[in-house]
């Protein structure tokens, strides 16, 4: 490794500006002159942070930098390692170059003390970019991302992220390993919870609404950082819904569904991918070339980087795929993994250096693989700002407004899946005595959901915390968990957030509080139920064999139904859940998902109407867990009359639709209209159709778009989404939405043509307010 820096070299040498440190001067002048000399005409360092920098002046720098660099150096660029805690391993592998990136180290004062070891200590200067798990906030917490998806509405998901990047970035965070853009038709799969569902349309529009949100209007912008569109692709599919193993996507599904949000994510400008863990149709994703380069590079031309999941180009191994630890980091890196993410070590730091000297690869592709690495440091402005101001830090985590818009965020997620007799909103002086029942009812952890970490908890409010706030001395509260539930097998997580162990009741104390609830709910005038999954039933390692209540909590809805009072029904959860009783007996039930920091609060103004509920499922909603896989855009097969009859002891429908929720108002449509009755492959057609609020509170709808293509080269689905929009509407107001149907919501993959196809056919169109809406017209394509 040289040791001396030749005069071309000290041209890419450029300082952090903020805090700076002991030979600050020197360097300084040294930025000077090289600004002077070579940078001046790139502008980029004048480039003001509000523009996005100059992309010529991007890859000249980065090229300058990789021509000063060594094998060594640029193989360490591509190597990533957890870091859970001081170690003096990293501080040396930092000092030494041979990290290009760490995760999980949150607290700003260490990322400074990481990054002045990497900028001082290594010859070229190159700071490390800090990645984490900012999936539904930072220190705010959101509703998860499959509550988000329910809200039907992208600019929820623009200002969550946009939050969680803030206050990310203020901590020194530069990297989201997000958004999780896996389609999921198995409830089964734990990870269902951290993307937007079954359906690739709204898949895709809120993977856009995330990229945007994480970003901003461009890589580098400020207060905002880079996204990592994960898992790709295909771990949405793991067969059994059992989470890591294998998938076999056939081509349609993989092209016309499994990959759209993906490519949604790539056509919105985001930065970096993550490699899946599965082993995909007998190709693990990670080594997958096919993926990673041909679909990701070649057709999709993207231009940042992909780092492998955690320890999954070591996993190649495991799988059977690469003989040892040496050959799998040789076949992620052939297949297009450029960041090898690793708890200990990773196997590039043991393979690449030496297959080089193999001639197994070329020193080029190593140098191809670092370059969007560096480039996308550069973009995000690490060089100039390496350091974050420690005191900023603590004001932007404290930000109040952070805490309204989760508020808000909460209010527009919920699903209202039933109200019987108008139960909702309840009046708030109409109850004197209510209980508030369930294990979750008061419990703060299991109302933000999985993948947090950085929570204030004594700023989150519970159910019970909620209607406390809104009730104060209007009503008195009284409450009783009810039952206790568990996991069978503790998750690899509870360690992570130091989760106390449940002391597990007696069956003594267990009737003894099942009895306290009955009790409580009979000496009240209502009764607030708050069940469903714990917060570590739900998220990674996280996967069912059943999608029923967990523990005793169907027998509590059960008993305390039996009191024969009202009772309304809260659902925590990350999936659909047997509810199929309380789907017949109880007559409110209103789903909050992981509501977030505020859910509490949401769901009070919820339940007393100072919030109208307005999401729709983004999931079919099974009745048991024998019909999964079930999900709205199925293809019409043999006698469709009997579709809902497929099975002798059980309907074959979903119990609630895809796109489904009620409101406290009512919605009719009407007047669905088509600009033309025929057109030409890649032209427009525009469709327009009324929405009027027949009910006397102002409420919001969301119109749905469904098409079908009635015969093609192969078939297709029953019904596919092509477009949504949330409306808000006053009482009797009325709203005509257009949708536009062209080349891209008409085109789909052909495993008959083996490409994209807008075929010659009669379509219909139907328009409502879920995916069983009835309004129907059809028009033609001819060629
Ligand atoms: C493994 C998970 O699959 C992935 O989603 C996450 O980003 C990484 N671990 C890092 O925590």
């Amino acid at each position: 490794m040289p040791t001396s820096i030749t005069p071309s070299e000290q041209e890419v040498i450029v300082k952090p500006r903020r805090q700076p440190s002991l030979n600050t001067r020197s360097v300084q002048i040294t930025l000077q002159l090289f600004l002077a000399a070579v940078i001046a005409p790139l502008t980029f360092s004048q480039t003001p942070a509000s523009a996005p920098p100059d992309d010529s002046a991007v890859h000249q720098r980065a090229d300058a930098l990789l021509k000063a660099m060594t094998l060594e150096e640029k193989i360490g660029q591509l190597s990533q390692l957890f870091d859970f805690g001081k170690s003096k391993a990293i501080d040396d592998a930092v000092a030494k170059g041979q990290l290009g990136s760490l995760l999980f180290v949150t607290d700003p004062a260490e990322i400074n003390r990481l990054q002045h070891l990497a900028v001082e200590k290594t010859r070229l200067h190159i700071p490390l970019i800090f990645g984490f798990d900012v999936i539904h906030g930072f220190r705010t917490i959101f509703p998860v991302p499959i509550a988000m998806a329910a809200s039907w509405d992208p600019s929820v998901a623009v200002k969550a992220q946009t939050i969680a990047a803030k206050e990310a970035r203020s901590v020194g965070i530069d990297w989201a390993f997000g958004p999780m853009l896996d389609i999921a038709r198995d409830p089964r799969w734990g990870r269902i919870v951290e993307g937007a569902g079954e359906d690739p349309y709204l898949g895709s529009a809120m993977a856009a609404a995330q990229v945007r949100g994480f970003q901003g209007d461009y890589i580098g912008a400020p207060d905002h950082i880079l996204a990592c569109m994960k898992h790709f692709a295909g771990y949405g599919a793991a067969i059994g819904g059992r989470d890591y193993d294998e998938a076999y996507i056939p081509e349609t599904l993989m092209q016309n569904v499994y990959l759209k949000p993906f490519h949604a994510a790539v056509k919105a400008g985001i930065g970096s991918a993550m490699s899946a863990y599965l082993d995909l149709n007998d190709v693990p994703a990670t080594g997958n070339r096919w993926l990673l380069h041909d679909v990701l590079r070649e057709d999709w031309k993207f231009t940042g980087f992909v780092v492998s999941d955690a320890n999954s180009v070591k996993s190649l191994q495991t799988h059977g795929y690469a003989k040892d630890v040496y050959e799998a980091g040789l076949d992620a890196f052939k297949a297009g993994v450029n960041m090898e993410m690793a708890l200990n070590f990773t196997a590039y730091s043991k393979s690449l250096a030496t297959a080089v000297e193999r001639g197994q690869i070329t020193a080029q592709q190593i140098e191809d693989a670092a370059r969007p690495i560096l480039q996308m440091k550069i973009r995000l402005g690490l060089f100039e700002h390496s350091y974050v101001d420690e005191a900023r830090a603590h004001e932007v985590l404290a930000t109040p407004e952070h805490r309204t818009a989760a508020r808000l965020a909460a209010q527009r997620t919920a699903v209202l899946l039933r109200n019987e007799n108008n139960l909702l909103p309840l009046k708030k002086d109409a109850y004197k005595k209510i209980a508030v029942i369930g294990p979750l009812a008061d419990s703060q952890m299991d109302t933000i959901g999985s993948w947090t970490f950085q929570q204030d908890l004594a700023q989150t409010v519970t159910v019970l915390g909620g209607l406390r706030n809104k009730l104060g001395a209007q009503a008195e509260l009284s409450y009783a968990q009810g039952v206790q539930i568990q996991r069978k097998f503790p998750s690899m997580f509870d360690a992570i957030f130091h989760l106390k162990k449940q002391v597990v009741w007696t069956a003594q104390q267990a009737k003894e509080e099942m009895a306290k609830a009955v009790t409580l709910t009979k000496d009240s005038d209502l009764t607030i139920l708050v069940v469903g999954e714990a917060q570590n039933m739900s998220g990674e390692a996280a996967s069912r064999d059943s999608l029923d209540l967990p523990g005793q909590e169907e027998k509590l809805i059960e008993s305390v139904a039996a009191t024969g009072k009202p009772v309304v029904l809260v659902l925590f959860n990350g999936r659909p859940l047997n509810i199929k009783w309380a789907a017949e007996h109880i007559p409110a039930i209103l789903d909050a998902w992981y509501p977030g920091t505020q859910g509490g609060n949401a769901v009070a103004n919820l339940l007393f109407g100072d919030a109208v509920p307005g999401g729709k499922l983004p999931i079919t909603w099974p009745r048991n867990v024998g019909q999964v896989p079930i999900y709205y855009a199925h293809n019409t097969t043999q006698a469709p009359q009997n579709q809902g009859k497929r099975y002798w002891g059980e309907e074959s429908t979903p119990l609630y639709p895809f796109g489904y929720g009620l409101s406290y108002s009512k919605f009719a449509f009407s007047n669905l209209k088509l600009s033309r009755g025929e057109i030409k492959p890649g032209e427009s057609i525009d469709v327009s159709v009324d929405v009027e609020n027949t009910g006397a509170t102002s409420a919001d709808e969301v119109a749905q778009l469904y098409i079908h293509q009635q015969y093609g080269s192969t078939s297709r689905p029953v019904r596919e989404l092509k477009g949504f929009e949330r409306l808000t509407l006053a009482a009797h107001e009325k709203k005509t939405v257009h949708f536009s149907l062209g080349n891209d919501e008409l085109t789909y993959w052909s495993t008959a043509t083996k490409g994209w196809v807008e075929e010659a056919a009669v379509f219909d169109v139907w328009a409502g307010g879920d995916s069983n809406a009835s309004l129907h017209a059809n028009f033609n394509i001819t060629k």
